[in-house]
């Protein structure tokens, strides 16, 4: 009997073991495990004769890539953005495209909102003074935050993301505001949300987080003039994606405090270079794409990842298809 030949695929960095035992009891499976993503031409390598690839920002899918794995049948993202697939490249050659939908809904909307609270309250700033042992002593005068309580709130993007975090303001008696292509009156009414123009959020809301995903008409969607009509009183978060923003514009704003502050999860450029402009500023909270960073929510995402590419190994449809 001739030896069962397994489909190969490669997993472009280390995944919660369980998704892991998932492929490698039905593939030939190589996982990327070194500190430091692949090369673009290591990935081209490692992808030569694969069939699956189970993949995850920054590696791109994109034609050159399809070129150089004739035999691939699907590509599994380990994320609920696609935005680093080539998405009608992938579909005009008939390769499947999954992603991992909904099990991060809540865990990105609870980052979000660590980042808001710890960037009104100054969190890490306050933390390192204490640390450092420059606190002088509780004065009325000192270390003052940005009320939440009561404050408006803009969402760009009121998609499962949006909605999850425009709920969680309910609890904070916080007025909403979002803006998005489509008008969603069944979630603004669960949310307690109300529609409005981009520009009009910017100008009104004393906190914006933004959950669009990254596409042609959203890239630096968060520009020079767009932060000039927030208040400067306002805080921006950013759990989306970096691209969303003008980055360079962002640190502009923040140095001349033309706004308050950002609490950012997203970068231009990830990971963040070492001495970046970002990371000199008082006024930012930075954290490191954490967003869907629980074990349960990772593990999740590695299972959906892992059934996603053996249903498309096997020319199934996928259970999360994009
Ligand atoms: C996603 O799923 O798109 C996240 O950004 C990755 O954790």
């Amino acid at each position: 009997m001739k030896p069962e030949v397994k489909s190969k695929v490669f997993v472009g960095f280390p995944i919660p073991q369980a998704g892991l035992e998932k492929l490698q009891a039905q593939c030939d499976v190589t996982v990327w495990d070194k500190a430091e993503a692949a090369s673009r031409e290591e990935l081209l390598a490692a992808l030569r004769d694969c069939e699956g690839f189970l993949s995850m920002a920054p590696y791109r899918v994109d034609d050159a890539l399809l070129d150089a794995a004739p035999g691939l049948k699907v590509v599994s993202n380990h994320a609920v953005g696609v935005d680093n697939i080539d998405v009608a490249a992938c579909k005009k050659r008939g390769v499947l495209v999954g992603n991992t939908p909904d099990v991060l809904t809540d865990t990105v909307a609870d980052v979000t909102w660590a980042l808001l609270l710890a960037t009104a309250w100054r969190v890490v700033e306050a933390d390192e003074l204490v640390r450092g042992g420059q606190w002088g002593g509780l004065k009325p005068t000192d270390y003052w935050g940005a009320d939440v309580t009561g404050a408006t709130l803009g969402i760009v993007g009121f998609g499962r993301i949006g909605q999850a975090v425009a709920r969680r303001a309910r609890g904070f008696g916080m007025t909403v505001l979002y803006s998005s292509r489509e008008a969603k009156p069944e979630a603004e009414q669960e949310a307690g949300a109300r529609r409005v123009e981009l520009d009009e959020l910017l100008r009104h809301s004393d906190f914006v987080s933004l959950h669009c995903a990254l596409a042609p008409e959203t890239r630096g969607l968060i520009g020079a003039e767009q932060l000039k009509q927030m208040k400067p009183s306002a805080i921006l978060v950013n759990t989306a994606r970096g691209a969303i923003v003008d980055q360079t514009a962002l640190v502009e704003a923040l140095k001349t405090t033309a706004i308050r502050g950002a609490g950012l999860d997203v970068f231009a450029v990830e990971p963040v270079p070492q001495g970046d402009a970002i990371t000199h500023l008082p006024n930012v909270v930075l954290t490191p794409h954490i967003g869907s960073a629980t074990e349960k929510t990772r593990t999740q995402m590695a299972l959906i990842a892992a059934d996603n590419l053996l249903a498309g190994l096997r020319g199934e449809r996928l259970p999360h298809a994009v």
